[in-house]
């Protein structure tokens, strides 16, 4: 393995009066190994339960968890009627924000009313338990109000995100058996109202079996209707705002949330109720630190899991305050998120590398033009963070003050599984430092990272698909759950993820992963971004190709970089080539497709480009290469 000079050249130590005032304290760890089940059995007796469970763990049907059994609670009234029942019903549960300016405040009651009065109407449309509802939302509050009136009535929901096309959604209704589809007209993003009404009239023409397409009026675009259509405002508005909840099994299904990954069809990864919302929870609890008076803001989409689970069932379990923004951050211009920051008082704030990589490329002059003092802590998710975009988001956004939690989760695990605790955990930049109490995690010798131990929010099953949930996760070692990343441990027991284990490249015998390379190109003052591949080479099996964006004005120059990597990692890291390229290609949850590059620096025809965002950096890319 290579060593990682720049990796181990910082540390930050958790802040004293942080550390005073923590939420968890440092004996979480210890307490927790020396007993698992106790841990998650106090961490769910924060909820409400209408009938407490008679086992923590039935691990008897591995791998299929039942967490809590024979417990019975409602996530709607978890998330929303007990906090309003506990005083609480003026609180802000969330501060919208549309992208054209116009905003909507709703409190813990309102937010009552509202999910009472759709769940009402889901039962008039013939839903009961175990139906499945598709959703198909832009950021606006129906999307959680849908989500939670489903789990109201012991309907699992289905997100799909709005980006997704006409097929992929139709895939998805028709794996998950959806009977009725919740959507609406349009959205707003960079600038301009997009219709998504018509993907859902191209997805249900061939699907007889769908009844209702239940329609939110947002941009009031004009759109074809048909017997199956009925408005929101029409049929919500009209129910009654009360609504007797149910409570149902611990291990009730709570969603099936599809994910694509690199290869095959999607998965509808199944989540239950009292273990999922145990750890989603607990986990927004401890490891942003949950405070009375926070206002956190989450920046995913409902259609992902850290939508799911840190935008809708663990900050409104724990009745926090929130943001919830509904379009792009340049719109109408690059400071949208700090004037967002600014005029909320935002505390806390949860977003993805890829995000935080385009602000350092967009330039510092930008946030500093805000006020974004009432930031605390600063989170991030979804793939590994280079160290320098660690660093820059701890200084430029952060002031140097605010603690930084890199959170490393799947939609399989339902929740945050390592991360350091805020106050408790000392980080190293571009480390998710450590499991958290109660979830063990190993390093295989090949490199792997694998959970060796049940954790509440696991996934249940692939919705339709149990043989392939055991061929995926469970049966390359045996007992534990392969995670698909690979992974190193350093000499304090911090684990370094590196990257889908596809991600790994093989260099002259040796194993060199994209992550790493990237980070050393990421660190030099002339690149904003990177992305690796790695080429079939007659000589070395696979060469490092690397494509870069420059960081604001500057010019990078190819053999300087490659130099730079060499210094930064070792000569056998040195890429072959470093192209310049204006964007990189990415899916639409922001993940880089190196598949594409990859057949463009193998000079061969472009695969699939139905997931990128956008299809022409493609022909950006190959043109900049090839004129
Ligand atoms: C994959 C899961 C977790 C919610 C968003 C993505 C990568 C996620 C980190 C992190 C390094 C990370 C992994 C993982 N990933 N967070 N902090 N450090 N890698 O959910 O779409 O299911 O993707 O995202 O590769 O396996 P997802």
């Amino acid at each position: 393995m290579l060593a990682n000079l720049l990796q181990e050249e910082r540390r930050f130590a958790p802040a004293p009066d942080f550390a005073a005032n923590a939420n968890v304290k440092q004996d979480a760890y210890a307490r927790a190994e020396a007993d698992p089940e106790g841990f998650w059995a106090e961490q769910a007796a924060r909820l409400h339960w209408d009938t407490p469970w008679n086992a923590v763990l039935d691990w008897s049907g591995a791998p299929v968890a039942r967490w809590f059994d024979g417990g019975r609670l409602n996530a709607a009234v978890n998330c929303v009627d007990r906090h309003v029942a506990a005083g609480h019903g003026d609180r802000v549960a969330i501060h919208w924000v549309g992208e054209p300016g116009d905003s909507r405040t709703i409190t813990y009651r309102d937010l009552r009313d509202q999910v009472s009065r759709a769940a009402n109407a889901l039962v008039e449309l013939g839903v009961g338990k175990g139906d499945r509802v598709a959703i198909y939302l832009p950021m606006i509050p129906e999307a959680v109000i849908a989500m939670l009136a489903c789990a109201r009535i012991g309907a699992p929901h289905t997100v799909v995100f709005g980006g997704f096309s006409a097929e992929a959604l139709a895939g998805r209704i028709q794996d998950a058996g959806a009977r009725v589809v919740i959507t609406a007209d349009g959205g707003y993003r960079k600038g301009a109202a997009h219709a998504l009404k018509p993907a859902v009239d191209a997805a249900v023409a061939g699907l007889p079996e769908v009844r209702h397409v239940l329609v939110v009026r947002r941009t009031g675009q004009e759109t074809a209707w048909t017997e199956r259509d009925l408005w929101w405002h029409e049929v919500v508005d009209a129910q009654s705002a009360e609504h007797e909840p149910e409570a149902f099994d611990a291990e009730h299904p709570l969603f099936i949330l599809y994910t694509s990954g690199t290869t095959g069809k999607p998965k509808g990864i199944l989540h239950t109720t009292g273990g999922y919302l145990t750890q989603t929870a607990y986990t927004h609890h401890a490891v942003f630190d949950l405070k009375d008076g926070d206002v956190f803001w989450c920046t995913a989409d409902v259609g992902w899991v850290t939508g799911h689970s840190y935008l809708v069932y663990g900050p409104l379990a724990n009745g926090a305050t929130q943001v919830m923004y509904e379009g792009t951050p340049d719109s109408p211009h690059q400071g949208r998120w700090w004037e967002i920051i600014e005029k909320y008082g935002v505390t806390i704030l949860y977003a993805a590398p890829t995000a935080i990589r385009m602000f350092m490329k967009w330039g510092d002059d930008i946030p500093k033009k805000y006020d974004l003092s009432s930031l605390r802590l600063l989170g991030s998710v979804g793939e590994p963070i280079n160290p320098e975009a660690w660093m820059w988001y701890r200084g430029t956004i952060g002031g140097d003050r605010c603690p930084i939690v890199d959170t490393w989760w799947q939609t399989e695990t339902g929740a945050i599984m390592v991360s350091p605790l805020p106050g408790v955990t000392a980080t190293k930049p571009g480390s998710a430092t450590r499991p958290l109490p109660g979830v063990a995690a190993d390093v295989t010798e090949s490199g792997y990272l694998v959970l060796t131990r049940p954790w509440p929010s696991m996934a249940r099953g692939i919705w339709g698909d149990m043989e392939r949930f055991h061929e995926t996760y469970w049966s390359r070692f045996p007992g534990r759950y392969f995670a698909g990343d690979g992974a190193r441990r350093d000499e304090d027991g911090y684990l370094w993820l590196l990257g889908r284990v596809d991600d790994v490249m093989l260099v002259s015998g040796h194993n060199i992963s994209t992550t790493e390379v990237e980070s050393a190109l990421v660190s030099h003052p002339a690149v904003a971004e990177a992305a690796v591949v790695g080429a079939a080479d007659p000589v070395t099996g696979q060469a490092i190709v690397a494509f870069v964006i420059p960081r604001g004005d500057a010019v990078p120059e190819e053999q300087e970089l490659r130099a730079h990597v060499a210094r930064a990692l070792g000569a056998i890291a040195r890429p072959r080539q470093v192209l310049v390229v204006p964007e990189l290609p990415k899916t639409r949850s922001g993940k880089i497709m190196r598949r594409l590059l990859k057949d463009v620096a193998e000079d061969r025809a472009l695969g699939d480009v139905t997931t990128l965002t956008d299809s022409t950096v493609m022909d950006l890319i190959s043109k900049g290469l090839r004129g």
